[in-house]
C-alpha cells in the first residue's frame, strides 16, 4: 500500500478552507476567545504529562474542522497505517520509512519484505547495551588498560545532529564521560577537540550509514592519524568503533567486524537517533535513559496512531502549520523553548522540517503549484525575547510560533523557574493581545509624558498583537519527555509531507553540491579551469593564488 497521491488543492476541503479563509483572516484571535468562553479548554490537549494549547491561533473551530475534513480527504488515515507497517513509502528510494520500529516493543513485529525487523533492532539493542554498560563501568578499557574518560561522535547531519541535541538536551542526566561531537569537514573544527584529548583514554564512535561521507570519513581518518602517531602501541580495534548499514566500509577503514553496530536503510539519516546511530547518547547517559527516551517516543507513536484526529498532537499541530503556510502565505516558523538545555532543538529540527519536507515535485512526479516545506528556526527563550522577538511583535512578517516549556526545573530553583515560566507565558499572551491606542496612552500618561510627545510616539507604542502562538506545556525535561517531543515533530513532518502530496524521505537536493565539491577539489590541482562559470572560475583562481 504506497501513500496515496492526491493534489491537496483538488480536494473540497481545500475549497472549503479558501472560501473560510476569506471570512476569517481578519479576525482577531481575542475575538475568537470572546466568542467562545470554551475556546481556551477545547483547544488544548493533554495528554500524559503534556499540555498542548493551541487556543492562540487565527483559527475558529470552523477552521479545525475544515483542516482535519482536508486530512481525511487526503487519506492520512490510511497513509499512518502505511508508514507504521512498514511499507515502502519512500518510494524515489524504495525503502520503508521505519524509525518508529526502533523504539516499538519487542513483542511488536514489524515486516519489510516479508522480515519481521523486531528481533534484529533487539539485537543491536543487546549489543548496544553490553558496551555502554563495558565502557561506563570500566570494564572495556583503552590501550594501556586505562578506562575510557572521553568520547568523540564522529559522524555529519543525522548522524550528528540527533545524537548532539538529545546528549546536550539531556546533560543533567549524564555520568562521567564527556562527549564531543566532530560534523564539520572544516580542520580547525577536528584540530580543536583533538587538542583536549588523551589518546590513552578516548573512544571514537564513527557514525555514517552509508561510510561514504566525505566529512565523517576525512575526520576519522584525520583522528585516525593522530591517534597513531601518539604512541607505537596505540591499537585501533580497542578505540574506534563504527555504525553504519554497511560492514565492509567500516573494515576497510581500519575498524573490527565485532565493533561495527548495524543500522538499516529503512532508518533515515535525520530520524535515526534511536538506532545504532544513538550510541553516544546510551554511551554519555547510560544504556536505561537511552532505553526511556525510546519509551517516550513510542507512547508519542501509539497516541499518534490512536487519538482521534481532534485530539492528536502532530496532526493538530501539522494541519494548523499548513494553514499558516497556506493561506495566510507564511514563509517561516519559529521554535522557542523556555529551557537552555533544549538551545540545540531547533537546529535538530531544521534538518528534520526542511530535509524531508523542502520538495517541488509531487508524487505524481509533477510541479506543485503550491508552498511545500516551511522554514524553521529559533532559540531559547529567555534570550531570544533579547535578540529576535522585536520583529514578533512589530514586524511585518507573521511567523507561527511554538512555546516550548517545563513546568518543573531540574535544579529546582524556583525563584529563577517563575521569572523563566512568567516570560513563557507572557510573550504569548504579549503576542497574542499586543497594545491598543488606548493602553499605550494611558501607560505614556502615567509616566507623565506630555501630551505633544504622546501623539509623537504614539504610533510606535502600538502592537497590532494576533501573532499565533501554541504553547507546549511539559511537566519535566527527561528522557521519557525528550522522546515524546521529538517524536511529536517527526509526525508534524510526515503529516505534512501526506498533506502536500511530496516525498518527504529523500534528499536528492543535497548531492549536487557534494558532486560539485568533488570536481572543484580536483580542479585546485588542475590547469585547466575554464569548465565553471565565470564566477567560480574567478573564485577557484582566487584562492589558488592565495592559499598559502
Ligand atoms: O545531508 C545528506 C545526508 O544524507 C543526511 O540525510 C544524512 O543524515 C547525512 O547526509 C549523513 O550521511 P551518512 O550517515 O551516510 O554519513
Amino acid at each position: 500500500m504506497a501513500l496515496p497521491k492526491i493534489n491537496p488543492t483538488h480536494t473540497a476541503a481545500w475549497t472549503k478552507l479558501q472560501a473560510h479563509f476569506k471570512q476569517v483572516e481578519n479576525l482577531s484571535i481575542k475575538q475568537m476567545f470572546a466568542q467562545d468562553a470554551a475556546r481556551a479548554n477545547n483547544m488544548s490537549i493533554r495528554w500524559e504529562d503534556f499540555l498542548v494549547d493551541f487556543s492562540k491561533n487565527r483559527a475558529t473551530n470552523e477552521t479545525l474542522e475544515l483542516l482535519l475534513e482536508l486530512a481525511k480527504e487526503v487519506k492520512l488515515e490510511q497513509a499512518i497505517e502505511a508508514y507504521f507497517s512498514g511499507e515502502k513509502i519512500n518510494e524515489t528510494e524504495n525503502r520503508a520509512v521505519l524509525h518508529t520500529a526502533l523504539r516499538a516493543n519487542q513483542t511488536t513485529a514489524v515486516f519489510v519484505d516479508g522480515k519481521n525487523v523486531v528481533p534484529d533492532i533487539y539485537a543491536v539493542k543487546h549489543k548496544m547495551k553490553a558496551f555502554t554498560n563495558a565502557v561506563v563501568n570500566g570494564g572495556k578499557t583503552g590501550y594501556t588498560g586505562k578506562p575510557f574518560t572521553d568520547v568523540v561522535n564522529i559522524g555529519i547531519g543525522g548522524s550528528d545532529l540527533g545524537p548532539a541535541m538529545a546528549v546536550d538536551t539531556l546533560k543533567y542526566y549524564k555520568n562521567h564521560l564527556r562527549t564531543h561531537f566532530v560534523s564539520n569537514v572544516d580542520g580547525d573544527h577536528v584540530a580543536e577537540i583533538l587538542k583536549t584529548l588523551n589518546p590513552e583514554t578516548t573512544l571514537f564512535v564513527v557514525v555514517s550509514k552509508t561510510f561514504t561521507t566525505q566529512e565523517t570519513l576525512t575526520n576519522a581518518q584525520t583522528i585516525k592519524t593522530w591517534f597513531l602517531q601518539s604512541d607505537a602501541k596505540a591499537d585501533v580495534a580497542k578505540h574506534f568503533v563504527a555504525v553504519s548499514t554497511s560492514e565492509e566500509n567500516p573494515q576497510v577503514f581500519g575498524i573490527d567486524k565485532d565493533n561495527i553496530f548495524l543500522v538499516w536503510n529503512w532508518v533515515g539519516g535525520r530520524f535515526s537517533l534511536w538506532s545504532a546511530v544513538g550510541l553516544t547518547i546510551s554511551l554519555a547517559l547510560g544504556y536505561d535513559n537511552f532505553e526511556k527516551l525510546l519509551e517516550g517516543a513510542n507512547k508519542m507513536d501509539n497516541h499518534f496512531k490512536s487519538a482521534s484526529f481532534n485530539k492528536n498532537i502532530p496532526v493538530v499541530l501539522a494541519m494548523l502549520s499548513v494553514w499558516y503556510n497556506n493561506f495566510f502565505n507564511a514563509e517561516s516558523e519559529v521554535v522557542i523553548p523556555y529551557s537552555s538545555y533544549l538551545n540545540t532543538l531547533a537546529k535538530y529540527l531544521q534538518q528534520g522540517t526542511m530535509e524531508s519536507n523542502g520538495k517541488s515535485i509531487d508524487r505524481n512526479g509533477e510541479a506543485v503549484d503550491y508552498q511545500t516545506g516551511t522554514i524553521i528556526w529559533g532559540g531559547p527563550g529567555t534570550d531570544s525575547q533579547h535578540a529576535f522577538f522585536q520583529l514578533f511583535h512589530q514586524g511585518t512578517k507573521l511567523i507561527p510560533a511554538d512555546f516550548i516549556g517545563f513546568v518543573n526545573a531540574l535544579h529546582q530553583n524556583n525563584n529563577h523557574q517563575d521569572k523563566l515560566i512568567s516570560n513563557f507565558l507572557a510573550q504569548t499572551e504579549a503576542l497574542l493581545n499586543g497594545k491598543t491606542k488606548a493602553e499605550a496612552v494611558q501607560e505614556l500618561e502615567a509616566k507623565g509624558v506630555s501630551k505633544t510627545e504622546i501623539d509623537r510616539l504614539l504610533p510606535y507604542m502600538v502592537f497590532e498583537g494576533n501573532k499565533p502562538t501554541n504553547t507546549l506545556f511539559i511537566n519535566k525535561l527527561t528522557p521519557e519527555s525528550l522522546g515524546k517531543l521529538i517524536a511529536l515533530y517527526e509526525h508534524k513532518i510526515f503529516v505534512q509531507g501526506v498533506v502536500w502530496n511530496i516525498f518527504s524521505y529523500d534528499q536528492f537536493g543535497v548531492e549536487l553540491g557534494k558532486q560539485l565539491a568533488g570536481h572543484i577539489l580536483k580542479d585546485f590541482k588542475a590547469a585547466n579551469i575554464g569548465h565553471h562559470d565565470p564566477s567560480t572560475q574567478h573564485l577557484i583562481a582566487y584562492y589558488k593564488a592565495l592559499k598559502s
